[in-house]
Order: structure tokens, then sequence, then C-alpha cells
């Protein structure tokens, strides 16, 4: 049932603030301000030396972002790669290292592969997933759920946001057993944490000036996504977003790869979307915004408050989130992002919730 809306999908990026706040009561004890691990998935991570995380797609830049935050906050090495790459690898492991999945549905092929290559070398085996029913969940030790609901849009939005909270909560947890954050630190992040809902409604009070950019979107045939840090995976997850379902061809790249090649393209007919929290990185992503700027690329920089005041440069168009502390900034930041990609696919008229070509679960390779 989609209630009100036109979409699926515009329903379930609606409902993020709702689900996360699911997602987020299995994973923090507020009386404690503190992390907790949903029953059965006690797993120490004091006991690990290194995680590996496998996923397709979405889940993939979940996965993503969630190393940055392991390796930050817990400074526990993180070995990502793309399912359809990871199981052909022969990628060396450590036997009782914890290997992760990420996966709404629980049944894509290629991560249902790796999960049991892992499984082979006698990794322990850890699963975000949505479906607790799934394949994927059956077959691992440490289930971490997100409760998202049942998704239906193929476009991923609210599993994404969930997988996210899932890993940012784990990654506070590790800090915590690890002994790389003291408890005031741990109580400090559960706080931001716990937080999210709220910035999440925020975000969505911007989809109306989202949408007007629908129409000048619409008109490109290619839209570059930049971001550095944790924005760097979710500028490639807006580009997923805006070609699976518009069908605009979209790429998603680190801000300082600019240089490096795709500035070449950088024209006024190019449309580059711009994500930038004022986190720690933040300066050095408004100077490639300047080399854009020159270039006469047409700016649409996705940032808040603090970032909309620093940045000094005139963007074509700017959605000026509020602020929101750079720990949690991707969850808030991912809602523009993927209104983005919905109003501009709702305004060109595509099938939104099935696009074409494309399942929403991949079980076979
Ligand atoms: O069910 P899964 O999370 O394992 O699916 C992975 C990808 O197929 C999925 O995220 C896909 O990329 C989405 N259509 C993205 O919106």
């Amino acid at each position: 049932d989609k209630g009100n809306f036109r979409h699926f999908m515009a329903k379930e990026i609606h409902e993020q603030p709702e689900v996360l706040g699911h997602t987020l009561s299995r994973y923090l004890d507020l009386t404690q301000s503190k992390t907790v691990l949903p029953k059965g998935a006690e797993f120490d991570f004091a006991s690990c030396e290194r995680l590996v995380i496998s996923a397709c797609g979405t889940a993939y830049y979940a996965g993503l972002i969630g190393k940055y935050w392991f390796e930050t906050i817990a400074r526990l090495p993180v070995d990502i790669d793309i399912a359809s790459e990871f199981r052909y690898r022969e990628v060396p492991v450590k036997a009782g290292d914890l290997a992760l999945f990420v996966s709404q549905s629980g049944e894509t092929a290629d991560t249902l592969a790796s999960l049991r290559y892992c499984k082979a070398q006698g990794m322990k085996i850890g699963a975000v997933v949505n479906v607790p029913e799934s394949t994927i969940a059956r077959e691992a030790d440490f289930v971490f759920p997100t409760i998202a609901g049942r998704e239906i849009g193929v476009a991923s939005t609210k599993a994404f946001v969930c997988q996210l909270a899932v890993l940012a909560s784990l990654a506070v947890h590790a800090g915590r057993v690890r002994g790389t954050i003291s408890d005031e630190r741990e109580a400090e992040l559960v706080r931001m944490l716990a937080e999210i809902p709220a910035y999440a409604v925020k975000a969505l009070r911007h989809e109306v000036e989202v949408e007007q950019l629908a129409q000048p979107l619409s008109k490109s045939q290619h839209v570059l996504y930049l971001g550095r840090g944790t924005s760097f995976p979710l500028a490639m997850e807006g580009a997923l977003k805006l070609k699976e379902i518009s069908y605009i061809h979209a790429e998603g790249y680190a801000a300082g790869e600019l240089k490096h090649g795709p500035i070449a393209l950088i024209d006024e007919t190019m449309p580059v979307v711009i994500v930038a929290p004022y986190d720690g990185v933040f300066e050095k992503t408004v100077s490639n915004m300047q080399e854009v700027a020159a270039r006469g690329g047409r700016i649409i920089l996705i940032t808040d408050q603090r970032g909309a005041e620093e940045s000094g440069l005139q963007a074509w168009k700017t959605i000026v989130l509020p602020d929101v502390p750079a720990f949690i900034a991707p969850i808030v930041h991912a809602i523009p992002v993927q209104l983005l990609a919905y109003h501009t696919a709702v305004f060109m008229g595509t099938d939104v919730d099935q696009p074409r070509n494309l399942a929403k679960s991949v079980t076979v390779e």
C-alpha cells in the first residue's frame, strides 16, 4: 500500500525517520548511553584484527562508509570489495576475524557466495540484513538486523540509511570494546546516533527545494557527483540512484580525483552535484568546487549551514541542511541525494518503482 504517495520509493524515503528509530533502538541503550549488540549477535570485536566487508550496489556503498567509521573510531582495518569481485579473488583472510555481509534482501547471489567463501576459510560471519528469514541471515553466525520494514521500490533508500545506522553503531561498539574510545566519547557518539531520526525529519523538509532541480537536471545527459571522505561513497550512491531510475548517465567520483581525469568533462552543460557537509575535509572539497566553478560547471551543492557560510562560493543551487555532527552527516545527507534522483525520474516519467532491466533482488550471477 502506497498510502498517500505516488510511488513506493517516495513512501520509503519518507519512512526513514521512523525506521531509523526502530533500527537504532536495537543498538542503543539510551539509559546507559551505550551501544548494545542484538541478542545472539554478541561478536567480540576485541578479538578481531581485521574486518572484511562485501556487498553489492547500494549495500556496498553503505559498507564503504562503514569502513571510515570502523577505521577512525575503532582503529579496525577494513578490507572491502564488491561481492562479484571478492568471491573470485581468492582473498587471503584470517580464521576467526569477522566478515560482514551487507544486504537488504539477504538473497544476493554474489554476496552469498562471498559469505560461503569466508565461512570455508574459518572466518566468523556477520550479516547486516533487512530480511531476517533470508539465506544470508540463516547462514550467518551473527545477525545485525536493519529494521527498515519491507522495501518494495527497486531503488534502495530506507534499507541503505538503516544499514548505515547499524554500521555506525557497530563501529562505536567496537571502539569501546577495543579501547579506542572512552566511555564518555561513546556516550557522546550515542547521543549523536539517537538524534538521527530528528535530523532525517529536518532533511525531508527540503523536498520542495530539491524537486525544483528536477526539471533542469532532466535536461542533462550526464551528471557528475563529487564527495570526499564519507561523502565519496555517498556521491557514488547518488549517481547510482540517478542512473537506475532516471536513466541519466551519472558518475560518482572522489573529489580529489577530479584533476586526474574527470575535470576534462566539465563545461557549462555539466551539472556537478557536490556533497559536502562541514566536516574535516570540507575545505579540500571547496577547492575542488572552485575548480569546477572556474570551468563553468553548474554546481548543485548539498551542504549544511556552516558549510554554506564557509564555502564562500556561489553555487548554481545550494541545498542547506541543518548543521549536523560530521559523524552522522552521511545518513542525513543521503536524503536530499535520494530525493534528487526520485524527483528527476518522476519529472521524466519513468517507472520509478520498477525501472527497466532491473530486479529488486539479484539472485543470479
Ligand atoms: O538486496 P541487496 O542489498 O543485497 O541488493 C544489492 C543491490 O542489488 C542493490 O542495492 C541495488 O544496487 C539497488 N537497486 C540500488 O538501489
